[in-house]
């Protein structure tokens, strides 16, 4: 009698590695990342505290308009942190901010956004494509 949950349990094991491996696969067929969805994920996840539209207030974070190819720490009239304005001396590309993305704490580890955890790889891409299309 036992064997035959067991064998459910490894079917049901062998299908779910088989999905992974085909949701990992679409995932990195979109490595260019697309700017609609990051969009979506934008206003999820990072509109709380940041605008992005060009002469938008300042929120908890700074304006993001033309992020992509700007200096850090340098939105006019945002008090940044001490942490992160005298750290943060690069400019702003797509794989910086796909390090900063994934983990701000690692990055600048008193930074104030540091209560955000990071987002998701799958979603990291899609954000950087709809950051870098806001100039
Ligand atoms: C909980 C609020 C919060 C969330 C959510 C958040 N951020 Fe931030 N972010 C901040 C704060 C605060 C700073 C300024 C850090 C400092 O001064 O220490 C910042 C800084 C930044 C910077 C550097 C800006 C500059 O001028 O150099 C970028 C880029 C950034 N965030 C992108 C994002 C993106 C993209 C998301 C969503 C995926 C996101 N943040 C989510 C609060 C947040």
């Amino acid at each position: 009698m036992k064997t035959v949950p067991l064998r459910a349990a490894t079917v049901l094991t062998a299908s779910s590695a088989a999905f992974l491996i085909i949701a990992l696969s679409m995932t990195s067929a979109s490595a260019a990342g697309d700017a609609t969805k990051g969009r979506a994920d934008f206003v999820r996840e990072c509109a709380l505290c940041h605008t992005i539209g060009k002469d938008e207030p300042n929120r908890y974070g700074p304006n993001l308009f033309g992020i992509v190819g700007r200096a850090a720490a340098s939105v006019p009239g945002y008090r940044y942190s001490p942490a992160f304005r005298s750290s943060a001396n690069w400019v702003w590309k797509e794989d910086v901010l796909g390090a900063w993305l994934s983990s701000p704490a690692t990055m600048v580890p008193a930074s104030r956004i540091s209560v955000f955890e990071g987002v998701a790889d799958r979603d990291k891409d899609d954000i950087i494509a709809y950051l870098a299309a806001q100039k």
